[in-house]
């Protein structure tokens, strides 16, 4: 009977073990995101944890769109110029979701933000497209 629970306890001290070498293995993970020297995400100033569910529009716009978008580098429509955007606007919202998700011109793809969703680039243009009215 001794020799069955000694058996059991080191089942269990060996699942432990393995739930906790997993749980470690998660943790050092890398947060599955592309990293250009000179990037914010590279020098996690401005990183945003990703575990903190999806990030606003304007979190998204300025941590990475504003780059370009803040500047008018590379003719980049600026925030806020409704010149530069109405034609834009008149395109329809999922033409600029679409630029967005896969680039257009000068825009590059995901504006950079490669580990943005599509849903975290499409809320990044509507942020966008309501301050340039
Ligand atoms: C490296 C600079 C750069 C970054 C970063 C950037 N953009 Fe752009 N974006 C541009 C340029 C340049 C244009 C103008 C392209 C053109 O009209 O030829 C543009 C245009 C756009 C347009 C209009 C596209 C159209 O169809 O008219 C949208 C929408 C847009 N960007 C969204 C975003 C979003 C969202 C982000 C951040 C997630 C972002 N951009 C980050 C450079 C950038």
């Amino acid at each position: 009977m001794k020799s069955v629970k000694i058996l059991l306890a080191a089942v269990l001290a060996i699942s432990a073990l393995h739930v906790a070498a997993e749980s470690l293995e998660d943790r050092i993970k890398p947060a599955g995101s592309v990293c250009m020297a000179g990037d914010d995400c590279a020098s996690g100033s401005m990183q945003v944890a990703a575990s903190d569910g999806p990030r606003s529009g304007k979190d998204v716009y300025t941590s990475k769109c504003a780059t370009c978008h803040a500047t008018g580098a590379a003719g980049a429509p600026k925030l806020g110029d409704a010149a530069a955007w109405s034609p834009r606007i008149g395109k329809g919202i999922e033409v600029l979701y679409t630029s967005s998700i896969k680039g257009f011109n000068g825009m590059p793809a995901k504006g950079l933000c490669f580990d943005c969703s599509d849903d975290e680039l499409k809320a990044s243009v509507d942020y966008m497209v309501e301050n340039s009215k």
